[in-house]
Order: C-alpha cells, then structure tokens, then sequence
C-alpha cells in the first residue's frame, strides 16, 4: 500500500484544472472551466471544472467526481494507478507501507501469473501470423468466418500449436517454472511430462480492465465429439470467472458513449460486434450473471441489453439472477436472435446496419419477457398460472422503490393486463413481498442490534415515546458530528489545542461506541484518529482520496449532508450572517454536546426500566440516586445547549 504520507504530499500538489486540462480542452468561464466532455458526444460544452471544490461536474451526462475519480475513469487506472501516476508528474517519492508476507506472497503470484500469461499471448499471436501452421491452420479459419487481421490483432488472437509440447518448450526455456505453468492453466502434465493444454487451439485471451491478460478461452478447430469446443484457464489469483465479463475492456468507452451495455454469449459474438462497428459489447461465456458481473456493468451503465439466440440453452441461464439486477436498478432488455443464428452468424448475414436496426426494434422488457415464457409454460394448468402470478409479483417487489417508483406502477399495470388479472390484485401482492421483505430485513437487523448491545440477552428497553424520538437511530446528528471533526478539526479549539484535541479527549471520556451507533461513521472517525495520532493532518480531502473505496464513498456521503446552525445566534445581531465556517466553534459543541445528551438520556431511560424492575427497596435507592444524578445532568447539558439552537 502508499503510505498516507506520500497520499498527502501528492493531494496537496494536485491542481484539478492543469490534469483534466492536460486531457481536454477548457477554457475559463467565471470562477470554473468549461469543456467538451469526454464521457459522452456533445457538441456544446457543459463539462465543467471547479478549482475552488477540486472537482469536475459534466451538467450532460451528470459524471462528475475529483481528479483521482477524472484519471481512474478517463485513463482507465486503478486507484493506485492513478496515485502513481500523479507522483511521477509531481516528483513525489512513493513511499511503501508494509505488507504482510502473506500479501507479498499472493501479489508476486498474482504478478507472476500475469507476466506469465503475457509471454503466452505473444508465443501464440507470433505463431499465428509468423509460423506456416499457423498461418495454414489457424489464420485460414479466422479468415474464413470473415474476421479481419486487424480484429484478431486489436484482440490479440493466437494460435497453439499442435505438436506436444511447444508452448511448454518455450516458457520452460524461458525459465518459467512448471508449477507456474500449470496453474495458469497453459501447461498440464502428462506422464510425468509438461504438456500444452490448448494444443492445436485458437486463443483468445481475456483482458481486464486495464488490458492486462487474466487468461485465455481456447477454441477448437476440428469438430471432435471427446473434446470440449473451448477449454477455458482454471480459477486462480486473478482468473475468477465470477468477476469476468469478456471484452470489457475493449467495450468500456462505447459503453460509456451509447449508455448502453450489449451482453452476448459468447468470444466470437464479441469479436465480430466489434468488427462491425459495434463496440459496446461483452460476453458472459454462456453462463447466468453474477452479482459481481452486474457491478461491473453498472459501474458503467445502467441499461443492459442481453442478446441472445433464440433457442439458446443460455436464455433460461441468463434469466437466472437477474432479479439481482431489478435490485441494482438496472434496465434489462433482451432480444432474441432468430434462426438458430447467434449475434456473430447475424451480424455476418445481415450486416451492421440492419443488425443495430434489429435490436433496437426487438428489444423486450425483461420482466415481461420472462412472464411470456412462463405463462407459455404453465398453459392451461391454473395451479401453474397462480405460481406465475406470485413468481411475477415477487419480481415486481425487487425494483427499487425508492428509485423507480413509476417503474414499478408501469410494470404491475402491463403484467396484469398480460395474466389477465386485476391490476388492485396485483398491486396487494406487490406490496405483500415489499412487507416480508422489509419485517426480514429488520428482523435480522435487530437481532444483530441487540447481539451487539445486549450480550445478556434481556429484552430491549421499552422507552416513552418521546424520548424515543432522539433515542431513535438519528443518524444526521451523528452525520454532523462526524462531518464537523473532518472539516474543523485542525481548527483551534482554544490557545492549548485544536478542535481535534477537544473532540478525542470528550470522546475519551464518553467511549466512543456510546455517542455514536452507526458503525460507518464510527469507522471514519476511528480513521481519522488513528491518523491524527500518528501525527497526520487529515482533511476532507485525506477522505475524499482515500485508498478503500469504501471510506470515500462514507466520506463523500457525510460531506453532502446538509447541516447549519441557526444563523440567530448571537452573533446575528452583530449584523452579520455567519457560515458555517465562522461557527465552527458552535457547531462542533453542539453537535458533540447533542450526542452526550442522546447518552444520557438512554440512560436515564434504561435507569427508569431497572427502577420499575428492582426487586428490593435498597436497590430502589441505588437506582433513584442514579436516576438524580443523570437527570441533574442532562438539565445542565440541555441549558448548555439551549444556547445553540439547531436547525
Ligand atoms: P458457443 O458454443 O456459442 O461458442 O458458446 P461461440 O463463442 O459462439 O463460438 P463459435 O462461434 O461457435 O466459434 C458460447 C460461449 O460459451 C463458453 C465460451 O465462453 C463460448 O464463447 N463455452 C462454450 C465454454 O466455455 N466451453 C465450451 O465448451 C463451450
Ligand atoms: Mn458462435
């Protein structure tokens, strides 16, 4: 990992206008710049740069983030790519945090795999084109199903020879070692002898993200019945066919473009797509999506497109897991490819154009096209039509609701009229699944809860019911204390110490599990104390930047999130509105202090809970002077804050 010190020492050189700008044009408007966007076609600029928030917004496709963001999905780089390259321009020595033996380990294997698999591509596209086998085999047959050299080359097709070993031959030679070897999956052995395992195949390799070869799907060329028509690299470090959607690397800027990702079967559909100009496309290798798949397309688009062919064993595979996608708020069309042609045959036979033309035309809504295949099955059989009826209602129930609320409507509408049932009918069924799924959700979230809470496994403490309300799970004001320590930290607090100081020694006294309940906020603030007290001087942008996505995405949520004292406070008079900035100072009390006093009142509640459990009189009094105390307190908290009002 890059040390959080050299992270900082490259934020703090990074001037947002001079990277984008070195990218694409902009040019001065105001206090931002303007620019075509490089994410989708325009004609008019309305992708704009921000020096003063260091961030880019484009005002046509809504992309925006912060340089880090701007290079990862411009240049295609990986977090730590893009730090690296930001250090190299800036002159920044990297600096290394540690790793485990146990890291170093799975990263050489994994670095070896890959330099390994990209000696393997070069041998095969080498003898592909320079060796007369194949030439005379391999490139023939290419050609023959009309892919063009300059395809095979962009996706860097090769070919195997068919003798034994020459493959083996060649990467021993190169001193690969055999154990390396084989668990790439190039080499297996036979008879105590290396041997190639792709042996008289066309290869074609498969790219992540950034170009790299994970591994390879090898083809057969003579029809043989024994043996399998693709042998495909075996799971390892970084060949996880899960996460792998082929061709992605070559599709993401016309995915980007089109707002649209096509998803084919199989190599050869991708590739002849590609060939006809159509390059927002990649394969699933015949299987049903992952989860994993389908985050990877929506890191890039929200449509989704499956072409299919029509008799295809797949489609049934494909259906499967998608209801996956109704929860990520993906748009699933699908289209059938008729005449036992799959998209690579029905590109070749129609062409480009009239191929876009059919797709476009034949595009089905998922759910409905699922509820057509059902409702053919189940016939006349009525048992079979309620199972669809449910199966289709529980469907529905997975869309976003929040998000797609119209969806929702449109598709309860059109799926009634389809069963021929009345659409009230539907809507209850509906809202049923909604119901079950939201009591399973909070059943499991309260078991959780009170795990964590009550170890003892007493009840939950019942509470009156307006004390219930700033008992409740708050989370804005938990939001603000957290955003305040961010912002202001490093702000003097007083002459002797700086708003963080002030903050971790309250905390301190407080336990800081007892003020704050949600475990994403706690992880921020234990972050940035542990930086603090290795002497870093962590800002929102130390977040901002951070190498765990996930702590960005937590950072960029709590940032967002609007919070302002009442600007009646005492200095209103003085004939001034303040921002937030000039009350720093108030709004850190406040919102720390507010959270003491949630405490103490779960206190005084769960006091209030034993007092009418105690079994004796004497405990009575240990309870009623605990009850005093707590009260006293919370009075002085609450006149403390009387003085701050919120909003
Ligand atoms: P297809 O049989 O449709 O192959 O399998 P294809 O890619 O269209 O190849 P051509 O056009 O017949 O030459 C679709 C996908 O299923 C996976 C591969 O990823 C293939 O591209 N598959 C198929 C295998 O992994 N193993 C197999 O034996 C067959
Ligand atoms: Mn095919």
């Amino acid at each position: 990992m890059i040390s959080q010190n050299t992270i900082q020492q490259i934020l703090s050189r990074i001037d947002i206008v001079e990277i984008v700008g070195s990218f694409i044009r902009l040019k001065k408007r105001g206090t931002n710049y303007l620019g075509l966007c490089p994410f989708h076609n325009e004609k008019s600029p309305s992708f704009t740069v921000s020096p003063a928030k260091e961030i880019y917004k484009c005002f046509g496709c809504g992309r925006s983030g912060n340089t880090i963001g701007f290079l990862m999905e411009h240049e295609k780089y990986s977090y730590v790519e893009a730090l690296r390259w930001l250090a190299q321009k800036y002159n920044v020595d990297v600096e290394e945090t540690e790793t485990t033996p146990e890291q170093k380990l799975l990263q050489l294997s994994a670095d070896s795999l890959y330099i390994v698999n990209s000696f393997a591509q070069k041998f095969f596209t080498d003898h592909l084109f320079n060796s007369e086998e194949g030439q005379d085999i391999g490139l023939s047959y290419l050609k023959e199903r009309g892919f063009r050299e300059d395809i095979i080359k962009k996706f860097q097709i090769g070919f195997n020879p068919e003798a034994r070993d020459s493959f083996a031959k060649a990467a021993i030679h190169a001193q690969y070692s055999v154990d390396l070897l084989q668990k790439s999956g190039l080499v297996a052995i036979r008879d105590e002898r290396p041997v190639d395992n792709y042996r008289g195949r066309i290869i074609f390799p498969v790219h992540n993200q950034s170009g790299k070869v994970l591994g390879f799907g090898a083809r057969i060329l003579k029809t043989n019945d024994k043996a399998p028509k693709y042998i495909n690299t075996p799971e390892n470090e970084i060949y996880v066919k899960s996460k792998i959607l082929y061709g992605s690397y070559f599709a993401r800027m016309a995915i980007d473009k089109a707002d649209e990702c096509l998803l084919v079967e199989g190599y050869t559909d991708v590739v002849s797509l590609h060939q006809a100009g159509i390059e927002n496309v990649v394969a699933s290798g015949g299987t049903s999506l992952t989860p994993d798949q389908l985050r990877l397309v929506k890191k890039y688009t929200n449509n989704l497109t499956i072409i299919y062919d029509g008799d295809s064993a797949g489609i049934k595979a494909a259906l499967r897991g998608l209801d996956l996608a109704l929860e990520e708020s993906l748009n699933v069309k699908l289209v059938l490819i008729p005449d036992k042609e799959d998209p690579d045959s029905y590109v070749n036979k129609v062409g480009p154009a009239a191929f876009s033309q059919f797709i476009s035309e034949n595009k089905k809504d998922f759910i409905l096209f699922q509820l057509g295949v059902m409702l053919q099955d189940a016939g006349t059989d009525t048992n079979k039509k309620s199972a669809v009826v449910n199966q289709v209602a529980e469907t529905i129930s997975k869309i976003n609701k929040a998000e797609d609320f119209t969806k929702q409507q449109d598709y309860i509408k059109q799926c009634a009229e389809l069963l021929k049932i009345e659409e009230s009918g539907l809507h209850a069924l509906v809202n049923k699944f909604i119901r079950e799924k939201i009591t399973k959700e909070e059943t499991r979230a309260s078991r959780e809860d009170t795990n964590n809470r009550n170890s003892d496994n007493t009840q939950p403490v019942e509470i009156e019911d307006d004390v219930m309300a700033l008992l409740n799970k708050d989370e804005p004001h938990e939001r603000a204390m957290v955003r305040s320590l961010i912002e202001f930290g490093l702000k003097q607090w007083d002459e002797k110490q700086r708003v963080a100081d002030h903050v971790f020694s309250e905390i301190e006294e407080n336990q800081l599990e007892e003020l704050i309940d949600n475990k994403n906020l706690l992880i921020l603030v234990k972050t940035y104390k542990a930086w603090y007290d290795e002497g870093l001087e962590p800002t929102a942008k130390t977040f901002l930047y951070h190498e765990d996505n996930m702590i960005r995405h937590l950072a960029m949520a709590v940032m967002d999130y609007h919070y302002e004292i009442s600007p009646n406070w005492k200095n209103v008079y003085e004939g001034k509105i303040d921002s937030r900035e000039d009350l720093y100072k108030e709004e850190v009390f406040s919102t720390l202090n507010y959270l003491k006093l949630r405490k103490i009142k779960r206190m005084v509640a769960e006091n209030q809970h034993d007092l009418e459990q105690a079994a004796s009189t004497d405990e009575q009094m240990v309870l009623l002077q605990v009850h005093q105390h707590l009260k006293k307190m919370e009075i002085d908290l609450t006149r403390k804050l009387g003085t701050v009002i919120f909003r």
